[in-house]
């Protein structure tokens, strides 16, 4: 099995850059590799299972053995294409496979046959707990502040009461946007900074670049943070609202719980643009290795500083 040891020795910042819907694709996830940090997709994010295979191949063949991972939806309400997806993983053998939403079992037994690790992302303790029980190797604790479906916990005593019942591989997700935030995260007790909303302002991401735009010159009071666009709580650009055609301060209400009621045409994620409230600390759009080398000068300042 991949060791985290081997892991973290390949890299040159203890960064997971964060699976993003409709944001994550090969060049992010090659970019990222390439400067030394842990590239992601979610396998959603290449549409047909033939896609994801050319995605897969192509990923292989330029990062060799550096580290990245594929994010799977293991509900299958949300995800129908989840069994040919974990058939895939067997060939494919990401080296980290990122479970968000449900229960990771199945995806655990198969990934660890193949020698990877299994990282689940969570918002509380019982969350965790559970991911523990079905044998994952890594917990991301998901906080207050992410982009996507953020949590509602601080970092400060999600991380501490993750390592209260943990020492394994812990991740700290939510708002961390700079060199100093991974240092607070290591400090904090976590071993990587999973990084979000930073790297959807970047060349390489497949935003629009009218998203990546409202990144450099909004901040967090442009967030809302809503239930009623994906079902789950999560936080949205309002500008973006405003251009699908919603108010924000009047969303329509959840049909049934997890239900949202949007106008037809308007789809979350697409028309919706997310963002975490680490957005008030993005002012360019730089490429990936540009901003890994920025982000590494700036850690080793703040632990320099400390
Ligand atoms: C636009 C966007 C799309 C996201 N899509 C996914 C996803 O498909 N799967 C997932 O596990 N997390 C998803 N997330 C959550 C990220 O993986 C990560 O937890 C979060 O971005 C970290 O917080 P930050 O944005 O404040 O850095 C998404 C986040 C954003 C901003």
């Amino acid at each position: 099995m991949a060791s985290i040891e081997d892991i973290k020795q390949r890299l040159t910042l203890p960064v997971v850059v964060a699976p993003m819907l409709l944001v994550s694709g090969p060049e992010l996830v090659i970019a990222s590799c390439q400067a030394g940090l842990v590239g992601s997709f979610p396998a959603f994010n290449a549409r047909t299972i033939p896609d994801l295979m050319a995605w897969m191949t192509r990923i292989r063949e330029a990062v060799g053995d550096a580290p990245w991972a594929m994010n799977l939806v293991v509900l299958e309400e949300h995800n129908p294409l989840l069994p040919q997806q974990i058939e895939l993983l067997d060939e494919f053998r990401p080296p980290i496979v990122i479970t968000s939403l449900g229960q990771p079992h199945a995806v655990v037994q198969h990934v660890h046959a193949y020698g990877g690790l299994v990282f689940h992302d969570v918002t509380t303790m019982r969350h965790a707990q559970k991911a523990i029980e079905a044998g994952i190797d890594g917990l991301i604790a998901v906080t207050a502040g992410a982009g996507g479906h953020c949590g509602s916990l601080h970092p400060f005593t999600f991380v501490r009461q993750l390592r209260s019942i943990w020492d394994g591989t812990l991740l700290l997700a939510g708002a961390i946007s700079d060199g100093a935030g991974i240092a607070a995260a290591q400090t904090l007790g976590a071993d990587f900074a999973y990084m979000g909303t930073r790297f959807i302002a970047t060349q390489e991401s497949m935003a629009d670049p009218e998203y990546k735009q409202l990144l450099v010159t909004q901040d967090a009071s442009d967030l809302i943070v809503t239930d009623r666009i994906s079902g789950l709580q999560a936080s949205f650009l309002r500008a973006s609202l405003t251009r699908a055609g919603l108010d924000p301060d009047q969303l329509p209400a959840l049909r049934a719980p997890r239900q949202p009621d949007l106008p037809a045409g308007v789809r979350p994620w697409r028309d919706a643009w997310s963002a975490g409230q680490g957005i008030g600390l993005i002012h360019d759009i730089p490429t990936v290795a540009d901003l890994a080398s920025r982000l590494r000068a700036q850690y080793q300042g703040a632990l320099v500083a400390n």
